[in-house]
């Protein structure tokens, strides 16, 4: 029998794997939605810190979470982030939002608050999303699950760039701290922490361009459409 449910492709792993990019090419070329996990994190985040809740504040981040007005709105190829009426896209991708995010993130009752809420994005004619627990906890159920990983020394020039790119200055070596600090937070939380599903296809993206993961993660789609 046909799963009546749309169907999903998760792609989880740490920041800087590539997994946000890939994803949403994915999405584009399966002409699917997309869903970035990680946003509504960093939009939490962002939402905490200009209402002064404290990151270690659970009961008062998940009230937060629980109401957070925040909205997607397609925009061309790509998709604004808002906040109420605040378009906070490039806001949310500073480095206080990215610690703040996984600070956020470790809370059960903050996790909790939002699974519906990123299960709703579930809808034909499917699915690609990103994040670290896409595969494991908000969809187990996912046609195909990929983990995405480089070392952190290469995520650490991704995301140096990246900043560049947005003119945002940085320094690698302050990166490179903050990402492994991050890593070591979202691997050894007790809740849905940031592993690979036991069905997971893992491919470690160092030295590898994007083009590169692309037809990787194009081969896994056509091979198991076939059967
Ligand atoms: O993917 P991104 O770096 O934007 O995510 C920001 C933070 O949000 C991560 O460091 C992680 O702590 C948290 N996160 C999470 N679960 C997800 C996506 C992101 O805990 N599914």
């Amino acid at each position: 029998m046909l799963n009546p449910l749309p169907p999903v492709i998760t792609v989880d792993g740490p920041s800087g794997s590539g997994k946000g990019t890939v994803s949403q090419l994915l999405a584009r070329k399966l002409g699917w939605h997309y869903l970035d996990s990680g946003a509504i994190y960093r939009v939490l985040a962002f939402a905490a810190l200009a209402d002064a809740v404290g990151f270690q504040d659970e009961h008062a981040l998940a009230d937060l979470a629980e109401h957070l007005p925040l909205s997607f709105v397609a925009k061309e190829e790509c998709y604004r982030l808002f906040l109420g009426a605040e378009d906070v896209t490039e806001k949310i991708r500073t480095e206080e939002c990215s610690r703040g995010a996984s600070l956020v993130s470790a809370f059960g009752l903050v996790r909790q608050a939002l699974l519906e809420r990123q299960r709703a994005f579930r809808q034909f004619p499917g699915l690609v999303t990103d994040g670290r627990d896409m595969g494991t906890v908000v969809f187990p159920d996912a046609y195909i699950k990929i983990f995405l990983t480089a070392s952190a020394q290469e995520r650490a020039e991704r995301r140096y760039q990246q900043l560049h790119k947005m003119g945002i200055n940085a320094s690698i070596g302050a990166i490179l701290s903050e990402i492994e600090q991050r890593d070591v937070r979202d691997q050894t939380r007790l809740i849905a922490p940031l592993k690979p599903a036991a069905d997971a296809i893992c491919i470690d993206t160092s030295g590898l361009t994007v083009n590169q993961v692309m037809h990787q993660l194009l081969a896994i789609v056509a091979q198991i459409k076939v059967r």
